[in-house]
């Protein structure tokens, strides 16, 4: 088929790079001419494994053109951001501002699919962009055009995998022929294909991102009361885990989520709930619950060493999560801010996110590896599993002024590493 992809983050290069695998004809479509430069010279705008091979195997084509992409297309995906308002609620300029684009070159066009990507609160592919593209091209969305919506379930540093290895793939149709083109691009994979609704599709990308973020939240609430008790929140969950009917994924305590897609989805479907005329009560908390999380290893390092005026903290691990550079609300961030308002030095190392932190604190020290970012420190908190930390030995820690090891995410080894102690173990 020949595809156009409209948005070249990690959902929109991942999407294009698996398609362009299966031989379709595909043209990434981006502003940013930056982005669009290198994506031509095969470099990956973004660290994401696998990422650069794919690119260097393709066929693919970016450019800054939608009319040379939508002329040279049958269907175009649209995968560009939506990002929080300040109240949270889900801020969709990028998607009208595409829709109207799009909707313009409809009016030259034969029948012409959308497949919307971008994260969208329910109601929105009704609501806004089908009359947004009906307005634009005097055209009727489901006889002259087709919308879908085909929300991603692809995390940040495995999104190649599970681009490749979907649980299921969901078509939110509009139009049986756009739903029937889409099941046609995605036939080529084993797993379940549902199609339904937009609102539904839309719905259940939240639902399941807002049920993981509640079960680590519900895992971090266990993992506190561990921590009065004196026992391991892994011993416990993993004993719940094994009931099938919960599963033991995304029951990791430790310092709350981050990342681009949790805390803002769970924001969104709050406000939108809010609209409706609905309050979502465990959702609200969950965020809430999230927020306070983050700052427990402030206050137990506070317990440990007193006042922290003056007192050099090294930190290891900034990313999110592991194997991504990605610091978008990243706990780091407010953990660092924190410790420099109680007066704190800081000395951190993280494998790949580094440079991004350096553009929100240029003021603290950045080590070149884990054993130079301990060097003299009174404390040291680690805050990303990263696997390179699991490999830490005791005499790692040996330069450290005092031994004060505290881990927000479980990652070291008990048996390389003594006296430590976990947020909520
Ligand atoms: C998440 C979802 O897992 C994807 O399915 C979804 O497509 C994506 O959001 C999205 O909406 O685009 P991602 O944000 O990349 O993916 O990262 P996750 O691996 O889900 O982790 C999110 C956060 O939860 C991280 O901060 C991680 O450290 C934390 N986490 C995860 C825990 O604290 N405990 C766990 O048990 C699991």
């Amino acid at each position: 088929m020949k595809l156009a992809i409209i948005g070249s983050g990690y959902v929109g290069l991942v999407t294009a790079t698996c398609l362009a695998k299966q031989g379709h004809d595909v043209i990434c479509v981006d502003i940013d001419e930056k982005r669009v430069e290198m994506i031509n010279k095969k470099e990956s705008p973004i660290f994401e494994p696998r990422l650069k091979e794919y690119l260097e195997e393709s066929n693919l084509k970016a450019t800054v053109d939608l009319d040379y992409a939508m002329e040279n297309s049958d269907v175009c995906f649209v995968c560009v951001p939506t990002p929080s308002n300040e109240d949270g609620s889900v801020n969709l300029d990028y998607v009208k501002n595409v829709s109207i684009a799009i909707g313009e070159r409809l009016a030259n066009k034969g029948y012409y699919t959308i497949v919307v990507k971008s994260t969208i609160v329910p109601g929105t592919s009704d609501e806004t962009i089908i009359p947004i593209l009906e307005r634009e091209s005097g055209k009727k969305a489901g006889e002259d055009f087709g919308v879908c919506m085909n929300p991603e379930f692809l995390r940040e540093g495995h999104a190649i995998h599970d681009f490749e290895n979907p649980n299921r793939i969901v078509i939110g149709e509009h139009d049986k022929r756009s739903g029937d083109i889409l099941a046609e691009l995605y036939s080529v994979y084993n797993c379940p294909i549902i199609r339904t609704s937009t609102k539904t599709a839309e719905l259940s990308k939240y639902a399941s991102n807002a049920l993981l973020a509640t079960k680590i939240t519900f895992a971090n609430e266990i993992g506190n009361l561990c921590k009065k008790l004196g026992i391991d929140v892994y011993d416990v969950m993993k004993i719940v885990g094994m009931d099938n009917r919960v599963s033991e994924k995304f029951l990791n305590a430790g310092i709350g989520f981050g990342g681009s897609c949790f805390p803002k989805d769970v924001a969104a479907l709050v406000a939108r709930s809010k609209e409706l005329g609905h309050e979502a009560k465990v959702l609200s908390q969950v965020i809430n619950s999230n927020k306070e999380q983050r700052m427990k290893i402030v206050e137990l390092l506070e317990n440990k060493i007193g006042s922290l005026e003056g007192k050099k903290i090294a930190i290891l691990g900034l990313s999110f999560k592991p194997d991504t550079d990605d610091i978008r609300d990243a706990p780091s961030v407010d953990i660092i801010k924190k410790l420099q308002e109680k007066g704190a030095k800081i000395s951190a190392y993280d494998p790949k996110a580094m440079d991004n932190v350096k553009k929100i604190f240029n003021e603290i020290d950045y080590a070149q590896n884990a054993q130079n970012a301990l060097e003299e420190a009174d404390a040291c908190l680690i805050l990303t599993e990263w696997n390179e930390f699991k490999d830490l030995k005791d005499n790692d820690f040996n330069s450290m002024k005092n031994r004060i090891i505290i881990e927000g995410r479980k990652v070291l080894n008990p048996e390389n590493v003594k006296d430590f102690e976990g947020i909520c173990w």
